[in-house]
């Protein structure tokens, strides 16, 4: 079987040694030759690098690895880059986060004005290593989780149509395990419907290979504890915020009992009670830098400090594993069918061509297929409309440094109740990102 060369772009990320080892543990399907981590903060990689190099030392001897911040080392002889950049890390997310919250509006990283924000700042980092990809290898494939995502594919049609950037999600994934153990099915033996934006969709189907439907099963569980389930699906979405969000769906299913929600629709339709639930002096960015970022970086100086990874205390994020499903459909065409988000082009007949909307897709090594959804109803359309204008509108922001297409992206935005609150949090985020953000006039 041929074997990959991948670089991890973002390689000081907390999810780098979960997914690292996750992919170790996935070698009999997608073999690698050669893994490069690239990151542009030579030190917060090194920490992690110094680790991952002993570890894969002793589990894959054969498996050529290095870390560097130098582009050309990184990105040369790649087949697949795999990015996870988080362009400001977490002193920003904080500031995302808080600045909002200090409005009364929501503190999110990938919606309302945080994740504006955020886009904002992962346009360019994004545009830097898409080009890194294609100066040193034009022929490889870039596997994006890079947030906020639906910010990121859209500037990537705009700016970069031609290139190879695959923009995903692991929350329908997550959220499908969920279904699944509410249903005592396996995920993989699961096909769905489903439609929207990216952390702003609907399933509409459910079914297992021979075509039973479990939707009617899975929405009334959910009509009552939401997609809270008892079994650990992965360690991350089991922090007590995200049970929270699990719990929350039951209200969202509430307001349209047709369709199972995605999570992140309570940022906007209960934005007042997530608000009133936030503490805007310790938000989830607090929650990750005690919890997971300082656990996998104690984690890595351990096994530097020991000298060995043996009960090393880096674990498998294997709620990842869907990326060496995407990998694997490219390299080996494998036809498989998983959500991404894909330019629209009347995947849901009844919403704009241009619009990057999330899709069931079919994937072989051309790229995605979308499969068509057929027509949406009026509700959902409306909210997705005002979405993918404000995401439009970043991205136009962006481009023109358009102070005013900024201000009008965060007017739009459902979790900004006027035009006086959204020019007041424009103006702190402003100041907070002049470090970041293209000059506005
Ligand atoms: P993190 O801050 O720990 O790691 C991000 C790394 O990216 C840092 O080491 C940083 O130095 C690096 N970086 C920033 N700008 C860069 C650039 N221009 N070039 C190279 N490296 C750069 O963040 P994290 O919490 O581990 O998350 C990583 C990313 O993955 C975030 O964007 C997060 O939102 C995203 N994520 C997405 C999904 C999804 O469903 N799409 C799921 C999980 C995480
Ligand atoms: C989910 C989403 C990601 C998001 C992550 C945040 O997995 O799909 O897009 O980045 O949650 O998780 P965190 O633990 O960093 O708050
Ligand atoms: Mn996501």
């Amino acid at each position: 079987m041929k074997k990959f060369s991948v670089v991890i772009a973002g390689g000081g990320s907390t999810f780098t040694p979960g997914i690292v080892m996750m992919m170790l543990d996935n070698m009999d399907r997608f073999p690698m030759r050669e893994l490069v981590l690239y990151d542009n903060d030579k030190e917060r990689q090194a920490e992690l690098g110094e680790a991952l190099e002993i570890l894969l030392k002793e589990q894959a001897p054969n498996l050529r690895f290095s870390y560097t911040t130098d582009p050309k080392e990184a990105f040369s002889d790649k087949d697949f880059c795999m990015a996870h950049i988080r362009v400001g890390k977490y002193d920003m997310r904080e500031k995302d986060e808080k600045i909002p919250l200090r409005h009364g509006v929501i503190g999110q990283e990938t919606c309302g004005p945080g994740g504006i924000a955020y886009g904002m700042r992962s346009i360019t980092g994004m545009m830097e290593i898409i080009d890194h990809m294609e100066t040193y290898s034009p022929d490889c494939w870039m596997l994006n989780y890079s947030n906020p995502a639906a910010i990121v594919a859209e500037a990537c049609r705009v700016l970069r149509p031609d290139s190879k950037v695959l923009n995903i999600c692991d929350m329908p994934v997550g959220t499908l395990r969920r279904m699944s153990q509410i249903i005592e099915k396996n995920p993989e033996d699961l096909e769905v419907r489903y439609f929207g934006l990216n952390h702003f969709g609907w399933w509409t189907s459910v079914k297992d290979k021979e075509g039973h439907e479990y939707i009617d099963q899975i929405r009334e569980y959910v009509a009552e504890n939401g997609y809270l389930t008892k079994v650990e699906v992965d360690k991350q979405h089991m922090d007590q915020s995200w049970q929270e969000t699990h719990k929350k769906a039951r209200d969202i299913l509430a307001v349209n009992p047709h369709f199972l929600p995605n999570t992140y629709l309570k940022y906007y339709l209960y934005p007042d009670y997530e608000v009133a639930h936030s503490d805007p002096d310790y938000t989830r960015a607090n929650e990750v830098m005690d919890g997971r970022e300082k656990e996998v970086f104690t984690a890595a100086r351990n096994i530097v400090k020991k000298g060995t990874a043996v009960e090393g205390g880096f674990h498998i994020d294997s709620h990842a594993s869907f990326i060496v499903d995407l990998a694997r459909a490219i390299a080996f065409n494998t036809h498989e069918r998983m959500l991404m988000i894909v330019e629209n082009n009347g995947a849901i007949a009844n919403f704009p061509d241009d619009a990057m909307v999330e899709v069931p897709c079919i994937v072989g090594n051309d790229g995605p297929e979308p499969l068509t959804q057929g027509e949406i109803p009026a509700f959902e359309k409306a909210l997705m409309f005002q979405q993918v204008t404000v995401e439009k509108l970043v991205v136009e922001a962006y481009i023109e440094g358009s102070y005013l297409k900024l201000w009008q992206a965060l007017t739009l935005s459902k979790t900004i109740p006027s035009a006086k609150v959204a020019k007041d949090i424009l103006d702190d985020l402003i100041e907070a990102n002049k470090k970041y953000w293209p000059e506005l006039h």
